[in-house]
């Protein structure tokens, strides 16, 4: 199928990079937490909250089942804890070609920092989160992505620009 999947860490710039990038090729651009929201009517801070994180993710695997037959042309970014789901890496890479947004902890840092939103990082010591996550988060996306694209110091243009040459998908 022919969508461009991005993967990587929260605040790795899978949305900005995903909203600009669907507008280059113009493809239609989704992002699973959004989908999820309007689905629901509710925020991922909400559903954590109430339901916890299991059924958070059982509710992104049914997401992203649901696209599969149904996407098609569109440039779609998952929430930071998709792949980690076994059997969810698989899922993404039959809607398309899989790219890993890399960004080093310093820079996740300094994106999240002050960030309310995201549940996984409140509470003390979000920082030591942040380190955790990461290391064992890195691996996972690596297995998962067709590709990896990084984004430390570069500008928006210069990473889609890397995207459409190397996936070859056509503006
Ligand atoms: C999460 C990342 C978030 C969102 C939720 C959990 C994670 O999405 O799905 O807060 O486990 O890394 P972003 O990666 O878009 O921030």
């Amino acid at each position: 199928m022919s969508n461009i999947v991005l993967i990587g860490f929260m605040g790795c710039g899978k949305t900005s990079v995903g909203n600009l990038l669907a507008a280059r090729l113009g493809y239609g651009f989704t992002d699973t937490d959004r989908f999820i929201e309007d689905s629901c009517n509710r925020t991922i801070k909400s559903i954590f909250a109430k339901e916890g994180e299991a059924y958070f993710r059982d509710l992104e695997t049914s997401t992203i089942k649901g696209f599969i037959g149904k996407m098609d042309q569109t440039v779609l970014s998952v929430g930071g804890g998709l792949p980690m789901k076994p059997g969810n890496a698989e899922l993404l890479q039959q809607l398309g070609q899989v790219i890993f947004l890399k960004a080093t902890r310093a820079t996740i840092l300094i994106r999240l920092a002050g960030d309310t939103t995201r549940p996984l990082l409140s509470g003390d010591n979000p920082a030591k989160k942040l380190e955790d996550l990461f290391t064992s988060r890195a691996p996972v996306y690596e297995r998962a992505a067709h590709m990896e694209v990084n984004t430390d110091g570069r500008s928006f243009d210069d990473i889609i620009d890397e995207i459409i040459k190397r996936t070859g998908v056509k503006p």
